[in-house]
């Protein structure tokens, strides 16, 4: 067999007869050759909802990025809806935390209050919620923690029957996607089989199922207050070396009755986007995390890229690479941005 590029294939076709310039010559030429197109279809926008009133709070770790309270929020919801933006993710800052995070399954808790509000607001806008314990708990895991002296240990088993009650109360709340972050083994299976058991057929699952232990997390736990208050993440988030095992975790994930998959963060994880995009059919999301966010921001305001060309440049490779869907704080910017173009 030959490969489409050999060498030996194309001698009869060289320089000067063939050019690769002549289809780039105009702006129109260049669109019709174009391979991948961005729109504002393929962003999720993820927002962060915490208590009082008043509050539009920004990030500073996130220049342009706010924590919102509800009464601030409907003006957000109907921007990004304008925009033409599909969905947004919801994190929530609890007016407080204890060992197994409560707030996180409180009826009236503060993603739950969001979500009906936004659907109130915008119906048609999709509401993702991320499911995972690290912004509710006191201790900052993603889990039940039990302590054996010096060390801890994340109970995994003990910490599904907490997220299968958060996902209840967001399906409960009006939730359309549950898209579980914290990597326990089996959340998929369990988060599938409490919402079914409820009633829930409809609400679909979006599984973080490739979410590497990253340094690009940084500013979120900022956002979100939620940084570990000891140890770290390692023993559940995958190791940055890894690609076999994105494809194990992806696999066990569609086994357990995900409907879409997502690899996070994106950019230094490209060559396992387009991994998992060719292992498996399912919708695929890229989460640009807040990290790949606030470098781009610190570029730009010193004056050393281009923030629009480098932004629109870099979502054009995360779906280059073979994400469907990216979960970006740049999504309003990007759709504005693509509407002028
Ligand atoms: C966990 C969660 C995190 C992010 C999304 N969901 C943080 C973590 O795992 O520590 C990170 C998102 C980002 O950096 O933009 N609730």
């Amino acid at each position: 067999m030959t490969r489409k590029h050999e060498p030996q294939t194309l001698t009869s076709a060289q320089f000067p007869r063939v050019r690769m310039r002549r289809l780039r010559r105009t702006p129109a030429l260049r669109r019709m050759v174009r391979e991948t197109t961005l729109a504002p279809d393929d962003f999720i926008y993820p927002l962060f909802v915490t208590h009082g009133r008043g509050v539009k709070r920004e990030i500073p770790s996130m220049p342009g990025q706010y924590q919102w309270s509800l009464d601030m929020l409907a003006a957000e919801i109907e921007e990004v809806a304008a925009l033409g933006i599909p969905a947004v993710i919801l994190f929530g800052i609890p007016a407080s935390k204890d060992p197994i995070g409560t707030e996180n399954f409180a009826p009236d808790g503060i993603v739950q209050q969001a979500i009906r509000l936004i659907k109130d607001v915008a119906p048609e806008l999709v509401v993702v919620t991320d499911v995972c314990m690290c912004e509710y708990t006191d201790h900052g895991h993603c889990g039940i923690v039990h302590q054996h002296g010096d060390t801890f240990e994340i109970a995994n088993d003990e910490t599904l029957n907490i997220l299968q009650r958060v996902v209840v109360s967001h399906a409960e709340a009006g939730a359309d996607i549950v898209a579980p972050s914290g990597m326990m083994d089996g959340m998929v299976g369990a988060i599938r089989e409490a919402l079914d058991s409820h009633g829930f057929h409809n609400v679909a699952v979006l599984s973080y199922a490739v979410k590497y232990a990253s340094a690009f997390y940084g500013p979120f736990r900022d956002a979100a207050e939620s940084p570990p208050q000891f140890g770290d993440r390692k023993t559940h988030q995958m190791d940055p070396a890894n690609v076999r095992e994105a494809l194990r975790e992806a696999a066990l994930d569609v086994a357990e009755g995900a409907d879409m998959l997502m690899v996070k963060p994106a950019l230094p994880y490209l060559d396992v986007i387009r991994a998992v995009r060719e292992a498996f059919d399912l919708p695929l999301a890229a989460y640009n995390v807040s990290g790949e966010y606030s470098m781009v921001k610190a570029a730009a305001a010193n004056g050393w890229i281009d923030e629009r060309s480098v932004v629109l440049e870099l979502l054009t490779g995360i779906k280059r690479a073979g994400a469907d869907l990216i979960l970006t704080y740049f999504a309003k910017d990007a759709a504005r941005w693509l509407q002028e173009a």
